[in-house]
């Protein structure tokens, strides 16, 4: 089987897998990073979302080859100890309801801010559309993402 090397949360790894593996597969079975979630596996709700040298990014539609040379960034590599200002966010509105969605919902806003430090609500909307949330907690995500911005 071939090997893959792959930089995660500043760490490399080296991976032993079918080169059309999805990456969410290697970061749950082979890495143990499970902060990423399995939902639809087709691209469609965002629960796998990572970061690629920044940019959001659905894992379960990467292929163990395409991610020579990149940086993956997971939900366990987004901050040391949590103190991610869309973490404290998501804290002080107590956004998560189930929780299974919101790994994917703080990288996907996490990379908006990093572009986009002071979003209006068409940006932080449009930038969200892809993560979907069946507990409907949306509008506390929007609310987190306005106070992250000012922290
Ligand atoms: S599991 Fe990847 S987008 Fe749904
Ligand atoms: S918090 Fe339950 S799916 Fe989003």
């Amino acid at each position: 089987m071939p090997t893959f090397q792959l930089q995660i949360n500043g760490e490399s790894h080296t991976i032993e897998a079918d080169k059309d593996t999805p990456l969410l597969w290697v970061l749950r079975d082979q890495i143990d990073l499970v902060g990423t979630k399995y939902g639809c596996g087709i691209g469609q709700c965002g629960a796998c979302t990572v970061h690629i040298d920044g940019v959001a990014t659905r894992s379960c539609q990467l292929q163990v080859s395409q991610l020579q040379d990149v940086e993956i960034t997971t939900i366990e590599g987004l901050s040391e100890d949590g103190n991610h200002p869309i973490q404290k966010a998501w804290l002080e509105h107590d956004v998560p309801q189930c929780g299974y969605c919101q790994s994917g919902q703080i990288m996907t806003a996490a990379a908006l801010l990093k572009n986009n430090p002071n979003p209006m609500d068409k940006d932080i909307d449009s930038a969200m559309d892809g993560n979907l949330c069946r507990c409907g907690t949306y509008i506390r995500i929007k609310q987190a993402i306005k106070t992250a911005a000012k922290l």
